[in-house]
């Protein structure tokens, strides 16, 4: 009997509320009959499906320890320890609701979708883009239709007819290889930008993309690192007020303006060539979207700054993920040699020399090489979500208020030792039972229900397409001289910040 099997009947005998979370397994809500992320009706005026309960204690949630938000450390580990399942508190002016336990999400993000499903405002996306964007749009009709084209393109475009998008990453891999040929010390995390934005800019404009690589490489590439970095320095203005005054802050608005201003060139570029916006790339789809709604409201179709603030969303929720989980794969691979080796024997095994191709990884061809991704993602869940409540609700029998900032603990989830097998250590093997291959319903990096990440399988196959070439062709080893691999630990974070390893450098040695 497989360790798997033997784990899932003991969790059954012994944990009986533990298991039921199995049987929720990739399902969305009961309005997407499709599984896709999209809700097949949206209307805005019914209940959730739930016959919830009511509110039996008619009590407020457990209240929240300020100090643990304080931490600058890992606030989600430290919010973990804490048993209450969810929580309730201030992060300076933001009311807050941490959702501490699965259950707990599964009931606001699946069942409590309509009042759980809008986002908060937000101090630095205000400042840059106003209301404009999809990120931050409220669970309702444009947040839908744009959902809809974006999960759509994808879906058509990326994942079932992946052609071009892996031309445009093998044209980026050889300029990876060019780094690491060299054999220098070499900070991964720097050298991805490009690749990535490349890639990025590859999925919005489609070929003609290659029009713009001068914009991305001499404009986009350094506002967006400077981006990156400041990030971390700036995020709390949103909470606490007297911060927006400091140096980082007006830098970073200042920055995020430029990128704005340049991304809004290169789509009125792109939209010079076809006027009426009728290409097949994502860039046009959206900008159709736009002007029909706008037509139909009788209001001015100049589209292009709701479609630039909507392309900005998609980058940023887009590329420095992708980055960083690479930049963390990297590190385990350092500290974990033996898997480093069982994914080159595997992919020597079964690619037999030939390159991946995203038809690989849609078969799980190579299982253990993609667990070893997506254990990465298990063990560090970088994401940080911010939802809304737009009504009063019952949730898991505590009264929560409306407009109150709400957090699911990922982090928590993904390291529960009730609902993950010694949650760790690093197993590429706990995705595969000997016969199938999946991930459980715990495996929420993307987060769960219909606003959850509608780009996780691009993210899984990008992932993909850049991991299996690259240990087919290096061998990553620390720069340490006694080769001691740099520490698996992550910069301070504040809450809402991405979670991001302390920089490190490796070398790659021809295989
Ligand atoms: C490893 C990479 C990634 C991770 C871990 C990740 C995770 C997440 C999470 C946790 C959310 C918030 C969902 C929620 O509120 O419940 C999110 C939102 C989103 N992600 Fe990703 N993501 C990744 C990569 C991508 C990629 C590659 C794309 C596009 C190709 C993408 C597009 C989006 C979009 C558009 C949203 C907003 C969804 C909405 O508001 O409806 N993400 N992502």
């Amino acid at each position: 009997m497989s360790v798997v099997l033997k784990l899932a009947i003991v969790l059954f005998i012994a944990l009986p509320g533990v298991t039921s979370i199995y049987k929720y397994a990739y399902n969305a809500g009961s309005d997407d009959e499709n599984n896709d992320g999209v809700p097949d009706s949206l209307d805005l005026n019914r209940d959730g499906k739930l016959d919830h309960p009511g509110c039996p204690h008619n009590k407020a949630a457990p209240v929240l320890n300020p100090a643990l938000l304080q931490t600058r450390d890992e606030p989600y580990r430290d919010l973990a320890n804490t048993s209450a399942s969810l929580l309730q508190g201030n992060l300076g002016i933001r009311p807050l609701l941490i959702l501490n336990q699965y259950d707990v999400q599964y009931e606001a993000f699946v069942h409590q979708i309509r009042t759980y499903g809008d986002r908060p405002f937000d101090y630095l996306t205000n400042e840059v883009q106003g209301q404009r964007g999809f990120f931050n749009l409220p669970f309702g009709q444009t947040w839908k239709s744009y959902r809809q084209i974006i999960m759509r393109y994808y879906s058509n475009n990326v994942i079932r007819q992946p052609i071009g998008f892996e031309q445009s990453i093998k044209a980026e891999l050889d300029y990876l290889r060019g780094i690491l040929k060299t054999g220098a010390k070499l900070d991964i995390s720097q050298v991805l930008a490009r690749p990535l934005l490349r890639n990025f800019f590859f999925m919005i404009f489609g070929t003609s993309f290659t029009d713009f690589t001068d914009d991305i490489d001499k404009k986009i590439i350094p506002l967006f690192v400077t981006s990156l970095t400041l990030r971390p320095k700036v995020i709390d203005a949103d909470w606490e007020p007297k911060k927006r005054e400091t140096e980082p802050v007006k830098l970073y608005i200042e920055n995020t303006k430029k990128i704005l201003s340049v991304l809004k060139t290169m789509i009125q570029a792109h939209f010079m060539k076809k006027p009426n916006g009728i290409g097949n790339a994502l860039a046009d789809k959206l900008r159709k979207n736009i002007q029909q709604r706008l037509e139909a409201k009788g209001e001015d179709t100049c589209t292009f700054d709701e479609l630039t603030a909507v392309i900005w969303d998609l980058l940023q929720l887009t590329v420095p993920g992708i980055i960083r989980n690479l930049n963390w794969y990297f590190l385990y691979m350092l500290n974990y040699p033996a898997v480093q080796s069982k994914v080159q024997s595997e992919i020597d095994q079964y690619l037999k020399g030939r390159a991946a191709n995203g038809q690989d990884q849609l078969n799980h061809i190579l299982p253990y090489t993609e667990g070893s991704i997506l254990e990465v993602l298990r063990i560090s869940p970088h994401t940080a979500i911010k939802r809304r409540t737009n009504a009063p609700s019952c949730l898991h029998g505590y009264n929560i208020p409306s407009n109150i900032t709400v957090v699911p603990n990922l982090w928590k989830v993904s390291n529960d030792p009730h609902l993950w097998e010694k949650p760790e250590e690093y197993r590429p093997e706990r995705f595969q039972d000997g016969i199938r291959f999946g991930t459980p319903a715990a495996f929420v990096p993307f987060s769960i229900g219909l606003r959850r990440c509608p780009g996780e399988a691009v993210a899984k196959m990008w992932m993909f397409l850049y991991v299996t070439p690259l240990l087919q062709e290096f061998k990553f080893i620390p720069e340490a001289i006694d080769g001691s691999p740099p520490p698996l630990e992550s910069l301070p974070r504040r809450l809402f910040d991405l979670i991001t390893p302390v920089p490190y450098k490796l070398i790659a040695q021809m295989r």
